[in-house]
């Protein structure tokens, strides 16, 4: 299996290429609707996909809907959160002029390809997966839905129904991704070389813990959301998890919680960590949280001011996912032809 070293080599290799013919590039990325976007996702990738964008790689964003089930029984408030997630997106700077948002749901030739692809893979395979094991030690379900255990199957069928060849992704995607690029070539060698073997991209930035120093994610309450207001996430900071010792510094292994929060705003400030380290100084964990308030607060402004807009017209963000849903329909129907075809020979 590839490792993260190997991948990261990959990454700066790959960087190279696109900036030197992005349109060589499609990219497939997605969410779970499960609730609003935070800053962790946002320097984790959105503002990758953004970047990427702009420097003229096609990109495809999906509400992975079908995947919000892996890990609790029932879809809560689908609607409010596939909408939000568009909203989120849109606010972050994804231009749905060039770029095709689309969910799931809205797209049968992508989960058909869900059947051939399973029988690519071995239930060995499968279990393997070490992203997966972890989401059931986390899930809160008394048992293990085939669902739970195929969905990385499914998310190859994400990926390869529009030939993507790039998946910006953390670094917990990556056994996901092999699984995607050990069923590309599979179908390639038993039938035609019909798919691309999709690399992972992996993000240069470094990832931001929650405020309690944990993994960010909602579910823990820890997680300053792109949608927030500045009220809320002065309480949030406040509440940070931080040490007794006043002088700040930088140093993610001996003191894990306060450089997350001196991280959090040396990127919302584009600066070096160290630097905004050392302005603090002696300020202790009060000066550090102000600093970070004020920085998530500035650089969030015009984000959550484009969001409130957009998450007010209803109709608009409805219209972007049923454009992009046809764009995926037609992309789908074609792919799903082929492979087909493919099968059929
Ligand atoms: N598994 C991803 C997550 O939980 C979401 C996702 C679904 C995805 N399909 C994808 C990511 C395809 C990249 C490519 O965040």
């Amino acid at each position: 299996m590839e490792t993260a070293a190997v991948a990261e080599d990959r990454s700066r290799e790959l960087e190279e290429r696109i900036a030197v013919e992005p349109d060589a590039f499609r990219i497939l990325t997605g969410d779970r609707p499960t609730g609003p976007l935070h800053l962790g996702h946002y320097f984790g990738t959105l503002a990758n996909r953004v970047r990427l964008q702009r420097a003229g790689v096609e990109l495809f964003v999906l509400v992975a809907d079908y995947q919000v089930l892996t890990d609790r029984d029932v879809a809560d408030h689908l609607r409010e959160h596939v909408e939000g997630l568009v909203a989120d997106y849109l606010a972050a700077g994804i231009d749905p002029s060039t770029a095709t948002i689309f969910r799931h749901s809205a797209v049968p030739a992508l989960n058909q390809l869900m059947l051939p692809f399973l029988s690519l893979v071995s239930i060995a395979e499968l279990n393997r997966n070490p992203t997966v094991k972890d989401e059931i030690a986390a899930a809160r379900q008394t048992s293990v839905s085939g669902l739970m255990f195929t969905y990385p199957v499914h998310q190859a069928a994400d990926i390869l129904f529009c030939k993507a060849n790039l998946v910006p992704v953390g670094r917990d995607q990556l056994p996901h991704q092999e699984i995607t690029r050990t069923i590309a070539r599979r179908f390639n060698e038993r039938y035609a070389p019909v798919f691309p073997v999709p690399d992972a991209l992996l993000s240069a930035a470094p990832g931001l813990l929650g405020t309690d120093g944990r993994k960010m994610s909602k579910s823990r309450g820890n997680a300053i959301a792109l949608s927030a207001g500045p009220d809320e996430t002065a309480r949030l900071i406040r509440r940070a998890v931080t040490d007794d010792d006043r002088h700040i510094t930088y140093a993610p292994d001996t003191r894990p919680e306060v450089s997350n929060l001196v991280l959090i705003a040396a990127l919302c400030q584009g600066r070096d960590p160290h630097d905004v380290a050392a302005e603090i100084g002696d300020g202790g964990a009060a000066a550090l949280k102000k600093v970070v308030t004020d920085s998530v607060n500035d650089f969030l402004r015009p984000i959550r001011a484009r969001r409130a807009e957009l998450a007010a017209d209803r109709t608009y963000l409805g219209g972007v996912l049923a454009e992009g849903n046809e764009r995926a329909n037609t992309v789908a129907d074609r792919t799903l032809e082929e492979v087909r075809a493919a099968m059929a020979s």
